[in-house]
């Protein structure tokens, strides 16, 4: 351990509540165990102090003039996303807590306090924030391969906002590995056992989309011949990983918001709705800040999503990474494939390291593959290397490779919504059913997989 995690008599503490008696009662607390905790009188004054010194932990109220113990969370959390926070409520309602929960808070307590419960608490916040800090083998993103400070440090953040529920929104361009961060904070975090549902909100019309994730009743369009719980619903417990959410349409963006704040979904048709835990983790390779300016996208949606920012560095910032990763991206090849061992020669790394590279590590994994495959012998020379980097024009992928794409995008989507029910797939798809059939075999889908899944 490089940083050990202070104790309750080291700590910079700092105590948050608009109640003077309340902060006197926790301030003698605290020093009968050795600390000399600050305090602050509303959430104003205690964002002053956190720009002044950085505690090491904050104890905040929920209730208080001005900005509420929530706003103050998210506020504490975009100047430093790894703060703990631990907040107390009088009046204590399921959907605070639930709300407090998604924002990272790292306990929920009660008043009246019991004053061992919340020591308890604060020793626990401290002691997973200094443990998290200091773990640098704990097998997090064991997938992500690097060498760069860029990345370490990346990952250093990742990996602290794992073990809370904020939402996560991951930047960055075409290929950089967005979607393995994303599995890496859905792995790392206690949701791990749970399911990682992933959509790509640019592959599916907009209808679809809504139903896909929210669910709909029987008959609420038409094709929609059974229910769909929506699959909101159905990763319950896990992570929502909402892929190229810069292209969620506007009209689905404030459904998304009503459920990012009220934690329920209600499927298209339904008055009814229904509680939803999950824990959203989105990604895009737009610059959302700008689609904000530009009202493409909604601000206060981008708040919600965005609690922690993390932003994926292109390859050529961090050319350190380029010859680990085409190493393992070639040695697992060489597995997958059953191919002898191949190496890159000293020259061809020498390539590697100066290319450039617009469509990042997948473009690297696209060179790698060629070159492993073309090459006769175990070594993959300079030669080869520069002959698969002047094929492959950058990011943009072949226009048959994206339709194929589309395509089986849009039937899972249409089998999940109707339940893997050929005929209303067909009809919701407007084609006959042996057209339909004739698709699903393309694809390699079996229709029966998606039994049950509503
Ligand atoms: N650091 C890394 N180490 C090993 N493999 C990586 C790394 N980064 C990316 N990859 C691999 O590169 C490919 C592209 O990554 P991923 O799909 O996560 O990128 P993305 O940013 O989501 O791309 P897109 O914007 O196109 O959706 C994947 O096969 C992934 O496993
Ligand atoms: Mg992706």
């Amino acid at each position: 351990m490089t940083d050990k995690s202070p104790s309750i008599k080291d700590a910079r503490l700092l105590i948050v509540d608009d109640d003077e008696d309340m902060r006197n009662l926790l301030v003698k607390w605290f020093e009968a165990e050795g600390a000399s905790p600050t305090t602050a009188r509303d959430g104003r004054q205690a964002l002053e102090r956190l720009d002044q010194e950085r505690p090491d932990l904050v104890i905040t109220d929920l209730v208080m003039n001005g900005m509420d113990g929530l706003k103050l969370l998210s506020e504490i959390h975009r100047r430093d996303p790894i703060m703990p926070v631990i907040m107390v409520s009088g009046q204590a309602g399921v959907a605070d807590a639930m709300k407090a929960a998604h924002l990272g808070v790292s306990a929920f307590l009660t008043k009246p306090l019991e004053r061992s419960e919340l020591l308890d608490a604060l020793k626990e916040a401290l002691d997973n924030s200094g443990v998290r800090r200091a773990t640098q083998s704990d097998g997090f993103a064991s997938k992500i391969v690097y060498q760069s400070k860029l990345m370490a440090d990346l990952l250093d953040r990742a990996r602290l906002v794992s073990s809370v529920d904020s939402t996560v929104l991951i930047s960055g361009n075409t290929g950089t590995g967005k979607e393995l961060l994303a599995r890496a904070i859905h792995e790392g975090s206690r949701r791990r056992d749970e399911d990682f549902v992933s959509v790509n909100c640019s592959a599916i019309p907009e209808q679809l989309l809504e139903s896909e994730l929210f669910g709909h009743e029987k008959g609420s369009f038409s094709g929609a011949a059974n229910r769909h719980d929506g699959l909101f619903r159905a990763a319950g417990g896990g992570t929502m990983f909402l892929d190229e959410i810069g292209d969620m349409p506007l009209a689905l963006q404030s459904k998304l918001l009503r459920v990012l704040q009220d934690f329920e979904v209600r499927p298209v048709g339904s008055t009814k709705s229904f509680p939803v835990d999950v824990r959203v983790v989105s990604a895009t390779h737009r610059d959302l800040a700008r689609a904000v300016e530009d009202g493409e996208f909604r601000e206060d949606l981008y708040y919600r999503l965005s609690v922690v920012p993390l932003h994926m560095p292109a390859l050529d910032e961090r050319r350190e990474d380029i010859n680990p990763i085409a190493d393992h991206l070639l040695s697992s090849l060489c597995k997958r494939l059953k191919l002898s061992q191949r190496m890159l020669a000293p020259e061809a790394k020498k390539l590697l390291m100066s290319a450039p590279w617009p469509g990042n590590v997948r473009q690297l994994g696209n060179v790698v593959e060629q070159c492993a495959v073309l090459s006769s012998g175990e070594i993959i020379t300079a030669e080869m290397v520069k002959t698969a980097l002047s094929q492959r024009p950058g990011e943009i992928m072949p226009l048959d490779d994206a339709k194929k794409n589309f395509e089986r995008e849009y039937l899972i989507s249409v089998l999940r919504i109707t339940g893997g029910q050929v005929s209303n797939a067909a009809r919701l798809a407007g084609r006959n059913r042996t057209d339909f059939y004739k698709l699903l075999t393309k694809h390699e889908l079996d229709a029966a997989g998606f039994r049950g899944s509503q």
